[in-house]
């Protein structure tokens, strides 16, 4: 596991970064939300943010936005200061608690929303975006009469108006069945695959793992574990099953998988399958963010080192 600024800096060189944060720091009064972090995300990286509940991962989305001013620090989009009309045009974005006016129908938030992000797509950009989020047969629905999920559904459609270079999604599967969960992958590959960015932020580690490519863990303002899914996981021990059970080896490697099965055999043993685990990225979530000090209340009012 890598931890600490330099492990979330990558060098693309001769493009810009859709996203380059150096030093950010964010003071809400007496509350210290970001404390110096650095994150780059490269052209179709898929990049998760994960923390506990009060962490700032919401915070560094609203900055990454130009909703708000950081208290220190930069933010630049594709090279633009974050907030400028450059780096907005470059950005698609999906808050934690967005709220569409009940009365708008679907194709009618969609259709204000071109305006707003000054996109030509017209009509068809519309339908695609609606048929690609599961809500074809909505178009004419007003968001007053529909579910949670079919709102965040919308909000996804909404965020990928103007095919932005950046795309920020603030837990944008919290109400979203399995199916639009696997929805959401699906459409996060495909982003990938056309060179758009993605900063998601989550609470759904096995979503994260499955889907992103490089990890960082804030806690308390500050990253405290930051690498690729596989990176952060550790080496967990080979499982093996026997005529006499399951036999735990915790502190072997793959290499030594062959010794062990050969003096299992000799001991009399039929061996009927050989695992070899790593811990999870829940497990190494759960030791970043316990070793980083006391949890959300605190995190909150702790004065600044
Ligand atoms: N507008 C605000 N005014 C004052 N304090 C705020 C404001 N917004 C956030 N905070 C505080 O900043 C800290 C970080 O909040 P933030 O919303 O960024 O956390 P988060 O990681 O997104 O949490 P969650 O997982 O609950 O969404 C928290 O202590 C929160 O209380
Ligand atoms: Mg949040």
């Amino acid at each position: 596991m890598s931890s600490g600024r330099s492990a979330v800096k990558e060098v693309h060189q001769g493009r810009q970064a859709p996203l380059a944060v150096t030093g950010l720091q964010k003071r809400y009064g007496d509350v210290h939300a970001l404390r110096g972090v650095d994150i780059e995300i490269g052209p179709g990286e898929l990049f998760g943010l994960l923390g506990p509940n009060g962490a700032g991962k919401s915070t560094f989305v609203k900055l990454a936005c130009g909703l708000m001013r950081p208290s220190a620090g930069t933010v630049t989009i594709m090279g633009q200061p974050a907030g400028s009309v450059a780096a907005q045009r470059s950005i698609g974005y999906l808050a934690e608690l967005f709220r569409f006016p009940e009365w708008c129908r679907a194709d009618e938030l969609l259709a204000l929303h071109q305006q707003l992000e000054g996109s030509d797509g017209g009509p068809r950009e519309r339908q695609e975006l609606l048929e690609r989020v599961g809500l074809a047969k909505s178009a004419q629905t007003r968001v007053g009469a529909m579910s949670k999920g079919m709102q965040q559904r919308l909000g996804l459609a909404q965020a990928l108006i103007g095919s932005p270079r950046l795309l920020l999604l603030d837990e944008p599967t919290s109400a979203l069945d399995p199916a639009g969960r696997r929805m959401v992958r699906a459409l996060m590959e495909e982003l990938r695959d056309r060179g758009t960015a993605v900063l998601l932020n989550s609470h759904l580690l096995s979503e994260v793992e499955l889907v992103c490519d490089r990890v960082a863990i804030i806690a308390r303002g500050q990253v405290v574990a930051a690498g690729t899914p596989q990176e952060l996981g550790r080496p967990a021990g080979v499982h093996v099953e026997t005529t006499s059970g399951m036999r735990v080896f915790p502190a072997a490697s793959r290499e030594e998988v062959p010794a062990i099965v050969r003096e299992l055999v000799a001991e009399g043993e039929d061996v009927f399958s050989v695992e070899i685990r790593r811990s999870t990225l829940e497990d190494a979530y759960l030791a970043a963010v316990e070793n980083s000090g006391p949890g959300v209340d605190a995190a909150a009012t702790t004065p600044a080192a």
